[in-house]
């Protein structure tokens, strides 16, 4: 029979053997990186860093635990559907929720619609629900890109324009700063992203994230910063960076290569909230990093699933079913066996987990195979998806109107 360690390596599945050139840091010049923090609006933000929202993820558990490895950044909820948020789904309006403790209570809406995404920010505001409103123009989802929406809107300047107009003139009078996040086109011949930036910045926006892949790269290849470095050359507000910050090296290579002015992070902290702690530390010149023992991963694990219990308002199961994916995530790389993790897989309880963890030993040290390397979704796309005749030209004709805002997705899990 296999050992525990030789069993982990066959049954990890390694999701990312393109490791990225950049993460060698011996690749590295020593150059000074010069972090100062980010205002938005009437919002600062001390260290700038993002926890950069993931749909089925970044709920209020997720990033409570985040921001108390690293306080003083900003931790965005996953995207809300606009017209979820107008129709008052439940799933809809349980995302929109905050701990007390957050400081900065950052949401992202989801629109392709501009006079829906209008009434959703309305009703942020009227209902106190938020200190910040990100737009999301990122999403390569087909469900979504089919409909004009997320990545493949701002190719339609006129919708793209009255969106971010209509929805930055309801929540400035508010003090709510509005920002966008973009990607860099639908693909290298139909690229958006400096035009994309350039209007959000007219409109009013006060900050700008570019994930530096295209809707066609999807999650595949690299995140080219070559051109976050482009867009924060031609705007004059705050550019954030987006992709394939796996480490907080990586963070301060994207600061020293593009110039940009915070970092965003997605995958990167999947299963790794102490990325936050490790960023803050980088960029304040520290050396000191965290790489917790399984003992301590497993404190954390405990301490998510307290607090999804909370956000499930007590329901065990929903929260411990929530809790699976970023068990298979903490516990990546760790010479945890199949049987282990099959066994966490079909908890369902609290007391399920627990168990589960009492079998771990404490002092195993954090896995060197996966510190600081790629996680998560790595795949290209097949086909981009889009609305008939959609590149044909950069606005929309009336009828191309009618058809595209007949009905929103209700739910565009990422
Ligand atoms: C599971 C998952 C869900 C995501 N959901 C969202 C979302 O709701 N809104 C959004 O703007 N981006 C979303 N993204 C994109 C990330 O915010 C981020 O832009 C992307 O993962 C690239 O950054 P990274 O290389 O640090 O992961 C999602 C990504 C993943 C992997």
């Amino acid at each position: 029979m296999a050992d525990s360690k030789s069993e982990t390596v066959l049954t990890e599945r390694h999701e990312t053997d393109n490791l990225d050139p950049r993460t060698d840091a011996s690749a590295r010049p020593d150059s000074p990186v010069h972090i100062s923090p980010v205002q938005l609006g009437n919002i600062t933000v001390p260290t700038p860093v993002v926890l950069s929202p993931m749909a089925g993820v970044t709920n209020w558990p997720f990033r409570v635990i985040c921001e108390e490895y690293g306080p003083d950044g900003l931790y965005v909820a996953e995207m809300i559907t606009a017209r979820a948020l107008v129709a008052r789904n439940p799933k809809a309006l349980r995302l929109c929720h905050f701990a007390p403790t957050e400081k900065i209570r950052s949401l992202q809406l989801y629109g392709v619609n501009p006079s829906i995404t209008e009434q959703a920010a309305r009703i942020v505001v009227d209902e106190g629900m938020a200190d910040h409103v990100d737009l999301n123009f990122g999403c390569p989802v087909p469900k979504v890109t089919r409909r004009g929406g997320g990545s493949a809107l701002p190719w339609k300047t006129d919708i793209f324009t009255e969106l971010v107009s209509r929805v930055v003139s309801v929540c400035e009078p508010a003090g709510i700063p509005v920002t966008a996040k973009i990607r860099v086109g639908i693909d290298h011949e139909h690229e958006t992203f400096l035009q994309a930036g350039h209007i959000a910045q007219e409109e009013g926006c006060k900050a700008v994230t570019l994930h530096a892949r295209t809707t066609a790269e999807y999650y595949g290849g690299h995140s080219d910063w070559s051109r976050i470095g482009e867009l924060k050359e031609h705007l004059d507000i705050p550019v954030f960076g987006n992709g394939d910050i796996w480490g907080a090296d990586d963070a301060l290579e994207m600061v020293r290569e593009t110039g940009c002015d915070g970092v965003a992070i997605g995958r990167g902290c999947q299963g790794r909230p102490w990325l936050f702690a490790n960023i803050k530390n980088a960029f304040q010149g520290n050396p000191e990093r965290i790489d917790p023992n399984l003992g301590e991963v497993c404190r954390v694990i405990h301490r998510h699933a307290e607090l999804l219990i909370q956000f499930y308002d007590g329901d065990e199961m929903m929260a411990v079913h929530d809790l699976r994916k970023h068990i298979a995530w903490y516990l990546k790389g760790f010479p945890v066996g199949g049987s282990t993790r099959k066994a966490f897989m079909e908890c369902e309880s609290l007391a399920d987990v627990d168990r589960e963890i009492s079998r771990l030993d404490p002092a195993i040290e954090y896995p060197p195979r996966v510190l600081d390397k790629p996680r998560g979704r790595v795949r290209f796309a097949k086909k981009v998806h889009l609305p008939y005749g959609w590149l044909e030209s950069r606005t929309t004709t009336h009828e191309e109107r009618e058809n595209l805002f007949g009905d929103d997705p209700m739910d565009a899990s990422y």
